[in-house]
């Protein structure tokens, strides 16, 4: 092992955190970390040299002189991955910036019990090619070093999967490359927001599945953590052209797909699940009675957010649904403004466990998941969970039959 040398001069410095989303919202997330309490000290220019904000990243540091860690609060909606404690190091050459810094960190990272992983990444994924190749040079050189360093133990230096599978123990080491230099935090694991570099769920398209909107249900499955199992009740509100309802039926789930828009699935009779497609207005859907509480609401419906805010009130009062997944597609101004009533509604639900995030696959839109605790649906006398009476229920049986064979597609 090298010997860690003389600090580098920023490493004297305030180390702040950086805090990265997609390119273009910067302004919410400075919103949103300035809503903290207490509220992040943002810096609004470069100090010292070093640049303290660009697209898609951010800069800040606690209101608390003791506060030491970033993390511990609600995670934010528009803050794809967090640096805590970020050090730059100004260097464009890629070797000479890996040796510097490898010689600083590799120490640091030794003395904490492994497993540890190496991210390293620019703040916009789809920056292109250069950028790409810079960070893959960059990924290249410091691992060189360290196997250089410590030959006995390199390939503990996990890449990004492998490290996930190790249940989020152990440390990240993040490389954040700009074009002036790189930012570089050494962290546990269970400080990040995310495990994958630089917050980034880039999902695998299917070719089967309809449209592209099949990856922002893939990866709102996995931020949430839970798969849908065969058999499961899925309402599909606003479902055409089918990515959504296409990533359910895969699973053999019994999909309900309502819009009055024609679905574009190959072959639905050969997925594992069931399909019936209903030509209704999403927003005055009720579910059939028979499906209370249905196992899954999924909406991707192009409503306003305020539109948006009473169908999730109204399938979380009726407690109709034990787990959403809902897309909210944002204005083109304040976007968090739009979101604050949402918001308000989810804290209000006893029980509800709730995340709005912005998707590396969402554009100009969030998503709002959520689950119901079990007892949380039980029904009630008065509450539209409880069953309806058997000669109510045959007369809304019929009524789905009915709305099913006007229309099936
Ligand atoms: C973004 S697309 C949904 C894409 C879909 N999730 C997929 O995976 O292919 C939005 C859909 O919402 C539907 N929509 C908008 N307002 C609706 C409403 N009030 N009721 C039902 N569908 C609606 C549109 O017809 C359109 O097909």
């Amino acid at each position: 092992m090298e010997s860690a040398g003389p600090p580098h001069p920023c490493l004297e410095e305030k180390t702040p955190h950086i805090s990265l989303c997609r390119p273009g919202f910067e302004a919410p997330l400075r919103e949103e970390l300035l809503s903290r309490a207490p509220p992040a000290v943002l810096f609004p220019s470069p100090q010292g040299g070093r640049p303290m904000q660009g697209e898609g990243w951010v800069a800040w540091e606690e209101a608390a002189d003791d506060a030491t860690e970033a993390g511990g609060d609600r995670p934010l909606v528009f803050e794809r991955q967090r640096l805590p404690a970020a050090t730059f190091w100004e260097e464009r050459d890629c070797a000479a910036l890996a040796e510097r810094i490898t010689r600083r960190v590799l120490p640091q990272l030794a003395v904490r019990p492994p497993p540890y992983a190496l991210h390293v990444f620019t703040p916009d994924p789809t920056g292109g090619k250069p950028q790409g190749t810079r960070a893959a040079r960059l990924e290249a050189e410091v691992r060189g070093r360290w196997a250089q360093a410590q030959p006995a133990s390199h390939a503990a230096l996990l890449p990004a999967e492998r490290f996930r599978g190790e249940g989020g123990r152990g440390s990240v080491w993040q490389l954040c490359l700009l074009a002036e230099g790189v930012w570089s935090a050494l962290s546990p694991a269970e400080l990040l927001p995310e495990l994958y570099p630089g917050g980034v769920h880039r999902m695998r398209m299917d070719h089967r599945a309809p449209s592209r909107a099949y990856l922002k249900i893939e990866e709102a499955l996995e931020v949430l953590g839970r798969q849908p199992r065969p058999r499961e009740r899925a309402i599909d509100l606003g479902a055409a052209p089918g990515g959504w309802s296409y990533a359910f039926l895969k699973r053999g789930c019994r999909v309900l797909a309502v819009d009055r828009g024609p679905l574009k699935l190959t072959g639905p009779d050969a997925l594992a699940g069931t399909l019936t497609h209903l030509r209704e207005d999403g927003l005055r859907f009720r579910p059939p009675p028979g499906w209370l509480p249905v196992d899954w609401l999924l909406s991707d419906m192009l409503i306003p957010p305020g539109v948006c805010l009473g169908l999730l009130r109204k399938w979380l009062s009726g407690r109709w649904a034990r787990r959403f997944i809902v897309n909210i597609k944002l204005p083109q101004r304040e976007p968090l403004v739009a979101l604050r009533p949402v918001q308000a509604l989810f804290e209000g639900v006893p029980g509800l466990h709730w995340r709005i995030r912005q998707l590396y696959h969402d554009r100009r839109e969030v998503t709002a998941m959520g689950e119901l605790p079990a007892e949380a649906l039980r029904p009630t006398k008065r509450g539209p969970v409880a069953r309806p009476r058997p000669a109510e229920r045959k007369r809304k049986k019929q009524g789905l039959a009915a709305a099913r064979a006007r229309g099936r597609s």
